[in-house]
């Protein structure tokens, strides 16, 4: 199900909370570009941006975790592997199958829901790492609702 974002999945880090909603707003291209039964090109476009979009995104936060000495940074790096592993999975199943509806709810699923779970499972440690070291960056973590 496509859902909209809310503010209830920020994590209170600006930059990161912005690219938290381009990157859902890319998993909803893909969902719908997939749903529409796109053509092949459309298709492998928004699959091309959604990685594009997502190594931007996780190059940040990586960089992030690291000027801040995050200790689970290793385990986190993984989690964003496996991200480019099923959207890997996904563009050779379009290249083999062709969008259809199942596709892109699948589609919807490891990009949108994985992301909000995500947010909620293992960006907010982060977040929560750096603003108890260094409470002069102020700002709250808002609770998050899934
Ligand atoms: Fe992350």
């Amino acid at each position: 199900m496509l859902k909209e974002w809310s503010s209830a999945y920020r994590i209170g880090i600006a930059e990161i909370d912005e690219q938290h909603q381009r990157f859902f707003d890319a998993a909803h291209r893909l969902y719908e570009a997939i749903f529409e039964l796109k053509g092949k090109e459309a298709v492998a476009e928004v699959v091309a941006f959604m990685r594009e979009y997502a190594e931007l995104h996780f190059r940040t936060e990586e960089a992030f975790m690291r000027r801040h000495a995050y200790p689970g940074l290793s385990a986190h790096i993984k989690e964003h592997a496996a991200f480019f592993q099923r959207l890997e999975e996904l563009e050779q199943d379009l290249v083999m199958i062709g969008p259809s509806q199942e596709l892109a709810n699948r589609a919807l699923d490891i990009t949108q829901d994985w992301l909000i779970d995500h947010i909620a499972d293992e960006d907010v440690l982060y977040a929560l790492h750096v603003k108890a070291g260094s409470p002069s960056t102020g700002g709250t973590v808002t609770p998050l609702v899934r």
